[in-house]
């Protein structure tokens, strides 16, 4: 099964502030839900509670969380305590792939192992971010595709579609 990471990140790689994205980009949302749907999604638990604490339609949620009687009776969301668990679970129900959504801590305890990285890339730098995406170390992953878009009236900032690739 594939591991993928799906992020949006800005020049100074900010992903987050107050536990909320920094922009509002139609076509990343888009592309978010075009990308995941119908796969499995593995977030932290303060990206859950990011997206008002409901689960994403068409894809499996799992909640990542030390606090194991959170959420546990919550509709469609699937609770364990670590990424591994989320994977195996993911696995055992015969997902094509897994995403890894975010947050920040998440992104860091994968981003190493992962097959995948698909990066939105946010032409722009966010100095009041509070959370942050590591920078894609080169020598693991290189780039194979890059869809430049440019910013227009309801995207504030011009934004590239990168896919990242583990190198064999
Ligand atoms: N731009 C993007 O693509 C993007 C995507 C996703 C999120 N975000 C932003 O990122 C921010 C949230 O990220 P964050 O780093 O603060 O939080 P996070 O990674 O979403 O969640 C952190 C929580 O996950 C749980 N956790 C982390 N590691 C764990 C482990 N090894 N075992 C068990 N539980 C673990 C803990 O939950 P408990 O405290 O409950 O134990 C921890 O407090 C928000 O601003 C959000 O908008 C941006």
């Amino acid at each position: 099964m594939k591991v993928s990471i799906v992020v949006a990140a800005a020049e100074d790689n900010a992903i987050g502030k107050d536990n909320q994205l920094l922009w509002k980009l139609p076509n990343d949302m888009k592309f978010f839900k075009n990308l995941t749907w119908g796969m499995s999604v593995v977030m932290g638990r303060k990206t859950f509670e990011s997206i008002g604490s409901k689960a994403l339609p068409g894809r499996l949620n799992i909640v990542i969380t030390r606090q194991p009687a959170l959420y546990k009776h919550h509709e469609g969301v699937k609770v364990v305590s670590t990424v591994q668990e989320a994977i195996d679970i993911t696995e055992k129900e015969g997902y094509k792939e897994v995403f890894i959504i975010g947050g920040s801590e998440i992104y860091n305890q994968t981003v190493e192992e992962v097959d995948t990285i698909y990066l939105t890339k946010v032409h722009a730098s966010f100095p009041t971010a509070d959370t942050y995406f590591t920078a894609i170390d080169t020598t693991i992953f290189a780039l194979i595709s890059e869809d430049k878009h440019l910013a227009d009236e309801k995207h504030s900032y011009a934004y590239s579609f990168e896919t990242w690739k583990r190198k064999s």
